[in-house]
């Protein structure tokens, strides 16, 4: 299929069809699937066309390849159609979000004196990240609540060099105003970095928000299949897509061959899935509100959350994302378990945005390092659950909650 160069393609489009260009030149017929390229090394025309590759680039224009930690095919053509799907300059793929998130904050310059702001509730091995990494190097990582009202304020106060936040928090799913951080930044000169895992660019996309970095765990909607590990960056500015190539080079930490392929395959039904996952969270968040066993409900599709308002105005097509957290009436480990234990259809499972349900108990997963005083302080209690919707009938999903419920 030919690009058309004056109409950009939506992103169900160029989900689909990828990249203007794959990857790697075919001059026996060219086929409409990136191929797996596992090659360790890459070979030259000469010892001259050799020295030209190194520059990553070859006089045509298209890309050269020496040695696969330096860059392959297949993740390649996976950065060029991320780079497009979320309005960046430039993409990096890396061997996990983890590895992505590592490499952001060392391209956004947290250098030693650096200060940092990190919002309260990010995953837990970020900020543990953060703290054993770069504490030690003379860099300051200060909590703040980047949710509230005031944040702009706090930025324009405190002139932090960084900020690092989550576009929903995990798992009760509060939403940061992007707008309103990335004002502040730019009048402070702060490099903003987000984790956009949980919304992907169907929901939103955070460079179109003036955001100068985004990461996902590509692990979780981006690959969609529970059968990766992956992790991506986007940059706005293509000085920082250098920076971040550089870091996955010498960290050693770029995406291998066949794992960018499982990523740029799952990612064609990002759309598909992300739409049916939504209406899916939406109706169990409905049912959920309404049961007897349930004390609450944290989803920003329903009117009574705090930053319902909020995701009205920053979520793209009227949907509010495939994720949601309740509390069990009998907050309880033990009432927690049990329910758990119950489920015959959802998977009780440590991650999310695949296609299968999935449900995690905070506690004793993603929150497990902390004091109860410290869950309770971020408003985890022992009976919160995390729900992760999948694509299966939300008929099917619905009765086997009520069943274990
Ligand atoms: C929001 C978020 N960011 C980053 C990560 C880390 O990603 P990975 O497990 O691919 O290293 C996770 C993993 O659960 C996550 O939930």
């Amino acid at each position: 299929m030919k690009h058309n160069e004056q109409q950009p393609w939506t992103l169900e489009t160029l989900l689909v069809h990828g990249s203007r260009k794959l990857a790697i030149s075919h001059h026996s017929g060219r086929p409409t699937v990136q191929p797996i390229s596992p090659s360790t090394t890459y070979l030259h025309e000469d010892a001259e066309a050799l020295d030209r590759a190194f520059s990553g680039e070859l006089p045509s224009g298209e890309k050269a390849y020496v040695y696969a930690r330096q860059g392959n095919p297949n993740a390649q053509a996976l950065e060029n159609v991320l780079a497009e799907a979320e309005g960046g300059a430039g993409a990096v793929v890396f061997g996990s979000g983890m590895a992505a998130i590592h490499a952001a904050v060392l391209t956004a310059g947290l250098v030693p004196g650096a200060k940092i702001f990190i919002a309260r509730d990010l995953y837990g091995p970020t900020i543990g990240m953060l703290r054993s990494l770069f504490l030690p190097f003379g860099v300051e990582v200060l909590l703040r609540d980047l949710c509230s009202p005031d944040v702009g304020q706090m930025i324009r106060d405190e002139q932090p060099d960084v900020i690092y936040a989550e576009t929903l928090s995990n798992p009760l799913v509060k939403l940061i105003d992007l707008d309103a951080i990335s004002a502040a930044a730019r009048e402070v000169g702060a490099i903003t970095v987000v984790d956009s895992t949980f919304t992907t660019p169907y929901l939103l996309k955070p460079i179109e928000r003036g955001f100068d970095i985004v990461v996902h765990s590509a692990t979780k909607y981006i690959s969609g299949h529970g059968d990766c590990t992956a992790g991506v960056m986007i940059c706005a500015q293509n000085a920082h897509v250098q920076q971040a190539h550089t870091y996955a080079t010498m960290l050693g930490a770029m995406l291998g061959p066949f794992d960018a392929f499982l990523v740029s395959r799952g990612m064609k039904t990002l759309p598909l899935r992300m739409e049916r996952q939504c209406d899916n969270a939406l109706a169990v968040a409905r049912y959920l509100q309404q049961h007897p066993a349930i004390e609450r409900v944290y989803y920003p599709g329903l009117a009574d959350h705090p930053h319902h308002e909020l995701a009205t105005r920053l979520f793209r097509r009227g949907r509010f994302g495939g994720l949601l957290a309740f509390e069990l009436k009998e907050q309880s480990r033990a009432a927690a378990f049990r329910f758990m234990d119950k489920l015959q259809l959802c998977l009780p499972a440590t991650t999310l945005g695949d296609v299968y349900t999935e449900l995690s108990y905070p506690p004793m997963s993603s929150h497990r390092n902390l004091t109860v005083a410290e869950r309770q302080h971020i408003g985890i209690s022992d009976g919160c659950i995390r729900f992760s919707a999948g694509i299966e009938d939300v008929g099917d999903i619905i009765r086997d909650l009520e069943q274990a419920l």
